[in-house]
């Protein structure tokens, strides 16, 4: 049995990211491929359940790792691994780099301490492929603001939090060329579905 291939999608909040992903699931199983939909923090009844915490309460920001982490843990043992192992292709709407880009860049936890973390709970797993959606962060603030009548505790944080967490991610990209592929989001719908057509078909 061929091992299943994993993808990842990531972005400040706002780039854009949601709709695409939902976009490359249809797209995926319209070519015929079994795909396990899912996101982060969540993909699993507990996860859910810390994300509904994580969204929500106000915690030190190593707690926030940790409840990061310990959702990631569940959905990887439960749901990620599970498809893999069956030849499934997982696509994911944010996985490990969210947490170097939002916990290390955006709150400034050290990167070595997330690393340990990740070491320690994900055993070498990575996505095959990440997308990183990136935006100047005054144009996803706008379309956050047109979107969200409720923001969450993210989305409420002011551009200079969203500065640091798109500088991480820049990083992220620059440092990870085999992994990564940096979108830019300020493409229309249409022209970035383009984009993401060729990138799976010669991933
Ligand atoms: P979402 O709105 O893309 O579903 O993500 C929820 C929020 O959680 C988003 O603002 C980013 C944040 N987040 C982290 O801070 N660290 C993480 O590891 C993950 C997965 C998400």
């Amino acid at each position: 049995m061929t091992r299943g291939r994993f993808i990842s999608f990531e972005g400040i909040d706002g780039a854009g990211k949601s709709t695409q992903h939902a976009w490359l699931v249809d797209y995926l199983r319209a070519q015929g491929k079994t795909v396990v939909a899912s996101r982060e923090p969540g993909g699993t009844p507990l996860g859910e359940k810390l994300r509904a915490l994580l969204l929500a309460e106000p915690m030190h920001l190593e707690t926030e790792a940790l409840l990061m982490f310990a959702a990631r843990r569940e959905h990887v043992a439960q749901v990620i691994e599970p498809a893999l192992a069956r030849g499934d292709w997982v696509v994911c709407d944010r996985f490990v780099d969210a947490s170097f880009a939002y916990q290390a860049g955006g709150r400034g936890l050290a990167w070595e301490k997330l690393q340990a973390l990740a070491d320690w709970t994900l055993a070498g797993l990575q996505p095959d492929l990440t997308l990183i959606f990136d935006a100047p962060v005054a144009v996803a603030q706008e379309r956050l603001r047109a979107a969200t009548a409720n923001p969450d505790r993210f989305e409420q944080e002011q551009a200079a939090f969203f500065e640091r967490v798109r500088n991480a991610y820049l990083r992220i990209a620059d440092e990870n060329p085999a992994r990564v592929r940096l979108i830019d989001a300020r493409q229309t719908p249409a022209v970035i579905n383009k984009v993401l057509e060729n990138i799976v078909a010669t991933f």
